[in-house]
């Protein structure tokens, strides 16, 4: 029988807690235990450090694959994360220091951000906004932002975030889908050091036809912005209103957020999360894996609210636990490319919650950035959104970690609407590129292609076998794609569309989505394995590899490098010695076919590399749908500088 997928690397590296660390840690061991011996009395327990006005009857409700959680419970999440802080005398508290790409800052408290959303959910009343409408956030990461999905929330209306980088197009079918009554945005942003535009592609996108009666319209950048009947300022609207509002008691069950996930192609999924279960999970994620002690950490997670990270560990999690923290409008290479470190320490940020694709471009730009400012302050880092290469996972650990920090590699998705597999620090010895084991309550396997478990040493799919609270409620309006995207695959299973491996210790690594395995002469290899050996070589800051065609062996490895910063020029050998090392560090069967060295590589808005496109390129064809990409730019540079540059074969 072939492996459902090929285990090819091996890591023997192992980091665990420092003494110190786990005496004071929020996890402590027993908590496995605890959740193992009764999950659903575990959950409730979590649940139970919400604030509730009225307590569920039933913990779970589960016909598969329709869950509800803490049904009969009553709760209100701008109460969780606002009132109840002021209320206990926290109003004091700083919960944001924001900081423009300009240089422009704020600090906002507790009781200021309780005092806007209040404002905010009056003038949502007043534009007759009430529980069950949708609205439409498109903004850029200012506090407004925050501000906006509290005050939806306050007053029970779904919010809908949808990145600020989206197209017109993107923003319409996004509207249409979700039935938006409103649009809260702003004139624009500031990027890249120069201001960008939101509220024209607004208008450009109400062009087509849509149930949108109002715009709201923060002004952040004082670009001239044509008013039209249908507008109305922020600063005119809601600095009038009454800084007094009651938060009314929801459903648990209550929709909360649509969340569109863009696919590669196919039409965005409106992934849909309701109030009691997804809060329960957010906070007592947060405050596990991130080792969150508000009164003491300032804490930064770079992710924009327009992703569900910013939604799960700017808004909910941390703002229910109270948290201080960091946020950012603008690029982390604005004006230089040491902002974000400039940043680390002007805040004294101890926590850092970050993407792999940052980290790597941070390994490209060179130590110098880093090593420039004093990074002290930090005592633990989290990384998301991809497979952190192991290399890449040492390099955070030494240059951003001072050899210091734990590292918490947290695998979640949209879907999940929160962390589900990551090291507890404190707690887990830690291995560079695993996300080690779910969390409490958490029950996730890797399984074959029949859906059994795999065993130890082996690779698979990745799959959860028991609901959790913050899952998914559904695709917005499609039930039946809900059933078909994640429950079809294996029966009564849900399929995150991820591979992974369990190593000898029973550590689980996830190894990319499987739409991306590679089929060489009959083995099934991850790209992330032979990009993680790529990337471990002294000269390479990042890689994407990709099966194209091949006569002989079905399909060759063709990797895409970008080089490390002071490597200077591709030198000659280059492309043979990064063969040899990646046949060295994982086998001759992982051996590229042809090595390219490029700038760039395709990304989405939220970072993650695009691998079909450069399939495309890899076997010659014209490049298909690109319109997700990040920099539709990208692929032209790349097929420019190939055609420039020398192809070996
Ligand atoms: C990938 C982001 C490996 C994975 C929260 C998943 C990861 C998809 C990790 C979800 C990780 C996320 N290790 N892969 N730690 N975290 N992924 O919906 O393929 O933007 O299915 O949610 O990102 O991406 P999404």
């Amino acid at each position: 029988m072939t492996e459902s997928l090929s285990n090819l690397l091996s890591e023997n590296r192992t980091f665990p807690p420092t003494p110190e660390f786990a005496a004071a840690a929020n996890a402590k061991p027993e908590i496995y235990d605890e959740a193992e011996r009764d999950r659903l009395a575990f959950w409730e327990k979590q649940a139970g450090k919400l604030h509730w006005f009225k307590k569920w009857n039933t913990v779970l409700e589960w016909k598969a694959p329709f869950a509800k959680w803490f049904v009969g419970g009553k709760l209100n999440a701008s109460y969780n994360a606002l009132d109840r802080h002021v209320i206990e005398g926290r109003g004091d508290r700083v919960a944001f220091y924001f900081e423009g790409e300009p240089g422009d800052t704020k600090v906002l408290t507790y009781a200021d951000m309780l005092r806007e959303v209040k404002k905010a959910a009056n003038a949502l009343t007043s534009l007759g906004i009430k529980d069950g409408d949708r609205v439409a956030i498109y903004m850029p990461m200012i506090p407004e932002a925050v501000i906006a999905m509290l005050a939806c929330a306050r007053v029970g209306a779904t919010h809908s975030v949808v990145f600020g980088g989206f197209s017109a197009d993107s923003l319409l079918a996004r509207i249409q889908d979700a039935e938006a009554k409103l649009v809260i945005t702003a004139d624009g942003g500031f990027r890249k050091g120069a201001a960008f535009p939101l509220k024209p592609i607004v208008d450009d996108a109400l062009k087509g036809s849509h149930p949108v009666e109002r715009v709201l319209v923060v002004k952040r950048t004082g670009q001239e912005s044509a008013m039209g009947e249908r507008d109305i300022w922020w600063h005119d609207l809601v600095e009038k209103q009454r800084a007094e509002h009651e938060a009314k008691p929801f459903d648990s069950e209550h929709s909360l957020f649509i969340l569109y996930t863009s696919g590669t192609t196919a039409k965005p999924k409106g992934i849909h999360h309701t109030t009691g279960g997804y809060l329960t999970q957010a906070a007592f994620t947060h405050r596990m894996v991130f080792d969150i002690k508000p009164e003491k950490d300032i804490y930064w997670c770079t992710a924009d609210v327009g992703w569900v990270t910013g939604h799960s560990y700017i808004v909910y999690g941390p703002m229910i636990n109270g948290a201080t923290q960091v946020i950012y409008e603008g690029t982390p290479d604005t004006p230089h490319k040491g902002r974000i470190f400039e940043m680390i320490e002007k805040y004294k940020v101890t926590i850092l919650y970050t993407a792999p694709t940052l980290i790597r471009t941070w390994m490209k730009w060179g130590d110098e950035f880093p090593n420039k400012q004093n990074l002290k302050s930090l005592r633990l880092l989290g990384s998301v959104g991809e497979p952190i290469n192991p290399e890449a996972w040492m390099w955070y650990r030494e240059v951003i970690g001072g050899n210091r920090c734990p590292i918490v590699d947290t695998w979640w998705q949209t879907e999940t609407g929160a962390i589900m597999i990551s090291p507890l620090p404190g707690v887990t010895a830690t291995k560079p590129g695993s996300a080690m084991l779910p969390l409490p309550g958490i029950s996730a396997k890797v399984v074959d292609d029949s859906g059994n478990p795999v065993a130890k040493g082996s690779g698979g799919y990745l799959i959860i076998d028991k609901p959790w609270p913050s899952m998914l409620r559904g695709v917005w309006k499609e039930p039946a794609r809900y059933q078909e995207t994640y429950w079809s695959r294996f029966e009564g299973l849900y399929f995150a569309g991820d591979g992974a491996k369990l190593d000898g210790d029973g550590a689980l690594w996830v190894l990319g989505r499987v739409d991306d395995v590679m089929n060489v002469s009959g083995h099934r290899i991850s790209t992330t394995e032979v990009e993680s050996a790529l990337v471990s070589h002294d000269s390479v800051a990042e890689a994407a590899v990709v099966g194209a065609k091949d006569d002989l062996t079905g399909q060759a490895i063709v990797a895409f490098v970008i080089l490390r910063g002071g490597v200077g020029a591709v030198q000659d050998g280059l492309e043979k010695a990064l063969k040899e090392h990646v046949s060295k560090e994982i086998g001759p069967i992982a051996r590229p076919k042809q090595i390219m060295v490029v700038n760039e590589l395709p990304k989405t808005r939220s970072g993650k590399i695009m691998r079909r496109l450069l399939r495309d390129v890899a076997e010659n064809r014209a490049v298909g749908d690109a319109t997700t990409l990040a920099d539709p730019n990208v692929m032209k540079l790349i097929s420019e500088g190939l055609k420039s540059g020398k192809r070996e074969d």
